[in-house]
């Protein structure tokens, strides 16, 4: 039903591959709208546990927005489009539901920039990461001034951004980018262990995690403050009191999401 996405559900997991291979993966607006619409899924459906998002092919992640597409925009045209993709990786790194990139060829530009704004990012050995927009004239438009000084640190950061040069999956890990490096072939299965892992944790407090951090990079927003919100809120709810009982109880919790 989509065109430039494919989607799978695996055991409460949805995969979703971005699928423009011959293109490698490049984004235009389509993609990011379809992308949109699965994450409104993932936010209402609650049977959906965890997001992956990779690329089709064994060759690109996502290699930057499509160029062809935006080449012959005007400054308007360019601050809508930019608009538009921050939007939708807001639904992302928004999202009360882990998302994990699983980062298997070129991350370049907006590739880069999807897979930071996934909660958790995972590399195949071929990965490699950059933003190139200087070459184009341009800077990153989906958060990749901001997301990868978050990341990396403001001293690599800029260099990276205004060398435009690429860094391998093993640099990447150095420098913070991803969090594990594996084969090419064991990447979904890897990330879907992660998934299964925070699958069985309490819904309410991982919406919880994600929220408080979120909120230190939040403007005008005092981190502790929220956190002393957030957990006070978790104490009132169902899954807190599944938890601590069946701790106290000496079992594994069932955690129902309330
Ligand atoms: N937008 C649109 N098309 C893209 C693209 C992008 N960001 N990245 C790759 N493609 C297309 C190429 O134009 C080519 O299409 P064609 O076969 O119709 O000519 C196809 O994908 C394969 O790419 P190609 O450049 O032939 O592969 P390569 O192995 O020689 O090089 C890259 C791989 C990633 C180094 C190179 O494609 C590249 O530099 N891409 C652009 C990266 C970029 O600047 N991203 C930021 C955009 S803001």
């Amino acid at each position: 039903m989509y065109k430039m996405i494919q989607t799978e559900v695996k055991a409460g997991v949805l995969i979703m591959s971005i699928n423009r291979p011959d293109k490698l993966n490049a984004l235009n607006i389509e993609t990011f709208s379809e992308i949109n619409d699965v994450m409104k899924k993932v936010y209402d459906d609650r049977s959906i546990k965890a997001v992956i998002i990779t690329g089709s092919g064994q060759k690109a992640f996502v290699a930057g927005a499509d160029i062809s597409e935006f080449a012959t925009f005007n400054s308007d045209q360019g601050k809508q489009l930019s608009a538009n993709g921050h939007e939708v990786l807001y639904m992302i790194e928004r999202c009360s539901k882990p998302v994990i990139a699983a980062v298997n060829g070129f991350a370049l530009g907006g590739g880069c920039e999807l897979a930071m704004a996934c909660h958790i990012r995972v590399a195949s050995e071929n990965a490699k990461f950059g933003q190139p927009e200087v070459n184009l004239g341009v800077i990153p438009g989906y958060g990749g001034t901001q997301r990868l000084i978050q990341l990396i640190g403001k001293g690599k950061a800029i260099e990276l951004l205004m060398t435009a040069d690429m860094i391998n999956a093993e640099e990447a890990l150095k420098y913070g980018l991803v969090t594990h490096v594996v084969k090419q072939e064991e990447l979904i299965d890897y990330c879907i262990k992660i998934a299964e892992k925070i699958s069985l944790k309490s819904p309410v407090a991982i919406g919880k995690v994600i929220e408080c951090v979120n909120a230190y990079f939040e403007s005008g927003i005092n981190g502790i403050a929220f956190e002393i919100d957030a957990f006070g809120q978790c104490c009132g709810t169902e899954d807190f009191k599944e938890g601590t009982s069946a701790f106290l109880e000496k079992r594994k919790a069932e955690f129902s999401g309330n």
